[in-house]
């Protein structure tokens, strides 16, 4: 895969009009991006269109939870805007997850497109072992996530979104053709380091060498004075 495939910058802005002023920046030189649930609840599909119009793809990161057949309509519906990836919760289980995985089949085979990649999110990185503990998960997160993981893959999804903490262990426990979308990207220059609130970084290159299929971008980029530049810089680093 080219680098510049490999990263998604995240359009986490609150309006229409901000993200169409970043994809007009970013045009030509970002071919993934992906929308939230922020921008998705304040513009809804236009946001999707906006970037399609512009040639790029989206991952709609909507991170569906829900009984399996609102789950399929989601999905389905997502499926119908033309989207690149969703994801939902593997917290969800296993059936809303094989659920999920049909309804993109069926939906893209009525309208005689590729299906979307259908991604599943182990444990928010917002959380620690102790939260999780509260909510009632014992032992250690890394295993939580591990059997989450490989969960969502027995349910035929196509991936699964992992924090830098958590890379390389599901890439070796999953193989190789599983999706493996890692946020928490940050420059790999010492002035570059902004961590801003990420608990635990790695470099693009980094983040590939653990076996990172995609990488999330979003302050480093889109808080960058040159957008452009920023985005550039990181796809070199994603290459080397
Ligand atoms: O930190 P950055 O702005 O690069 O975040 C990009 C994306 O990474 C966010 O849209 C969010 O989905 C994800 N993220 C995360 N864990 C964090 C911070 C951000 O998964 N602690």
């Amino acid at each position: 895969m080219a680098p510049r495939d490999r990263l998604i910058v995240a359009l986490d802005v609150p309006s229409l009009a901000e993200a169409e002023r970043l994809l007009d920046r970013l045009e030509g030189q970002v071919t993934h991006f992906k929308i939230g649930s922020q921008l998705f609840t304040a513009s809804g599909p236009a946001a999707v269109l906006a970037v399609q119009k512009r040639g790029a793809e989206v991952f709609l990161d909507l991170k569906f939870h829900d009984i399996p057949s609102t789950v399929a309509g989601a999905v389905a519906a997502a499926t119908r805007l033309g989207v690149w990836m969703l994801n939902v919760h593997a917290s969800g289980g296993a059936e809303m997850m094989r659920t999920a995985h049909r309804a993109a089949l069926e939906a893209a085979d009525r309208q005689n497109t590729s299906p979307p990649l259908v991604i599943a999110v182990t444990v928010l990185t917002s959380l620690d072992e102790a939260a999780l503990g509260a909510l009632g998960v014992r032992g250690p997160l890394a295993d939580h996530v591990e059997a989450l993981a490989s969960l969502a893959q027995q349910a035929g999804l196509d991936g699964v979104v992992a924090s830098p903490r958590e890379t390389a262990r599901l890439r070796a426990r999953c193989g190789r053709a599983f999706a493996i979308v890692t946020p928490g990207i940050r420059g790999a220059e010492p002035g570059q380091a902004k961590r801003d609130d990420q608990a635990r970084t790695l470099s693009a290159a980094g983040a590939i060498a653990a076996g990172a299929t995609y990488i999330v971008v979003g302050r480093p980029i889109i808080g960058a004075p040159d957008p452009r530049s920023a985005a550039a810089r990181i796809v070199a680093e994603a290459g080397g």
